[in-house]
C-alpha cells in the first residue's frame, strides 16, 4: 500500500468538520471513543470500507461495528426487540455493543457485515465521537485503529505508532477513560447473549435485564467472527496467573505487588482495565521479550481483562 499523509486534528469544531468532510470523501479518520480510538469509514461506501481493512491488514471474514449518533438513527439500519430497547436505554451512549438483525435495503455495505444478515451496533459515550457522528451524519463503520492482532489504541500516539501514512487523519481526543472494547450482547436471536466481555460489566446487563446471560465457555472459540485467539498480542511472549516473577521476565502486576509496571497497585479493576493497552503498548516499547502478569479476578471489568491477556498470551501463528 502506498504511503499518505496522515493529519492530525484537533478535537474543537474546525478539527471535527474535517474529519467528517474526510468521510464524505471516502477516507479513513481515526477518532477517540470512551472504549478506545476507533478507525473509522462511511458504513455506505464500500471502497472507504475496503480501506479500512486494507490498513489494518485485517482479515475480510470479520464484521466491523457500525458507530451511530444516537438510539433514534439505529431504528434506521436495525431491528430492535424489547430486550434489545431496554439495553439501548440503560447502557447507550456507552462502552456496549449490540447485534441486531439487519433491516433489508439499509444501505449498509456488505464489507461491513461480511454478509452476515446481523449488524452489531453501537452509539459511543465520548464527546468528540458524539460532535464527530453528529456533524458526519451518517453511519461510521469502525474497528480498533490497530493493525490486526496487535494492541487496541487508548491514545493518539498508540495509533499513529500503528497506522501513520496508512489512514487520512487522527482526531486527537487525548487518552480513552474506559480502556477496553465494548461489550457485545447478540440480541439478534431469541436469547440474548454476550459474545464479548468488555467495557460494561455482565453482572450489570444481566440486573439490568434480571436474568443470566449465556457467555462464551471456552475462550478458544471464536463465538464473535473477530474473537481471534492470538490477539492483543505485544511483541513478547505473555505468562499469565504469575505469582512471582522470574529474573528474566518484566512483570506487569495487580495489587499489591513489585513488578515494573502496575495495572492498579490498589487492586482496581476500573483502573486496571483503562491501563491494560496502554501499559502492553509500554511494554513493546521497553523491549520486553518475556512478559509475567499478576492474577486478575474474573468479575466486574476482570472479565475483560482476563479476555485480552488470554488472546495476548495465546500461541501465534
Ligand atoms: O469498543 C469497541 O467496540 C471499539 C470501538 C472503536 O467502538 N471497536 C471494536 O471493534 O472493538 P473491533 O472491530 O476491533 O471488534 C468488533 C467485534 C469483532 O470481534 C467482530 O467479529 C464483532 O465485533 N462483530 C461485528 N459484527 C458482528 C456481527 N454481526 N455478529 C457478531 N459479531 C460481530
Ligand atoms: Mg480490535
Amino acid at each position: 500500500m502506498s504511503q499518505i499523509e496522515t493529519v492530525i486534528l484537533k478535537p474543537d469544531t474546525n478539527g471535527i468538520a474535517e474529519a467528517a468532510l474526510v468521510f464524505w470523501r471516502g477516507g479513513l479518520v481515526a477518532f477517540p471513543t470512551e472504549t478506545v480510538y476507533g478507525l473509522g469509514a462511511d458504513a455506505r461506501n464500500d471502497v472507504a470500507v475496503a480501506k479500512i481493512y486494507a490498513a489494518k491488514g485485517r482479515p475480510s471474514f470479520n464484521p466491523l461495528i457500525v458507530h451511530l449518533a444516537d438510539v433514534a438513527a439505529v431504528h434506521n439500519y436495525c431491528e430492535i426487540s424489547d430486550v434489545a430497547q431496554r439495553l439501548a436505554a440503560a447502557f447507550w451512549p456507552g462502552a456496549m455493543t449490540l447485534v441486531l438483525p439487519l433491516l433489508q435495503d439499509a444501505g449498509i455495505s456488505k464489507l461491513v457485515t461480511a454478509g452476515l444478515d446481523t449488524l452489531a451496533v453501537r452509539v459511543p459515550d465520548h464527546v468528540v465521537a458524539q460532535n464527530l457522528l453528529a456533524e458526519f451524519g451518517g453511519p461510521v463503520a469502525a474497528p480498533s485503529a490497530n493493525p490486526s492482532g496487535r494492541i487496541s489504541p487508548t491514545t493518539a500516539a498508540h495509533v499513529i505508532a500503528g497506522l501513520s501514512g496508512k489512514i487520512d487523519a487522527i482526531v486527537d481526543g487525548g487518552t480513552c477513560g474506559v480502556g477496553v472494547e465494548s461489550t457485545i450482547v447478540d440480541c439478534s436471536g431469541p436469547v440474548p447473549c454476550i459474545l464479548r466481555a468488555g467495557g460494561i460489566p455482565t453482572e450489570a446487563l444481566e440486573a439490568c435485564l434480571g436474568m443470566a446471560l449465556a457467555t462464551p465457555s471456552d475462550p478458544t472459540t471464536p463465538t464473535s467472527p473477530g474473537q481471534l485467539l492470538s490477539h492483543y498480542a505485544p511483541q513478547g511472549s505473555v505468562r499469565l496467573n504469575a505469582r512471582h516473577f522470574d529474573a528474566h521476565e518484566t512483570g506487569l502486576g495487580f495489587g499489591a505487588v513489585d513488578a515494573q509496571l502496575n495495572l492498579s497497585p490498589s487492586g482496581d479493576l476500573v483502573e486496571a482495565a483503562a491501563n491494560l493497552f496502554a501499559m502492553l503498548h509500554r511494554l513493546d516499547a521497553m523491549g520486553a521479550t518475556a512478559i509475567a502478569v499478576s492474577p486478575i479476578p474474573d468479575h466486574g471489568l476482570g472479565r475483560a481483562i482476563n479476555d485480552r491477556l488470554k488472546r495476548a498470551a495465546a500461541p501465534r501463528d
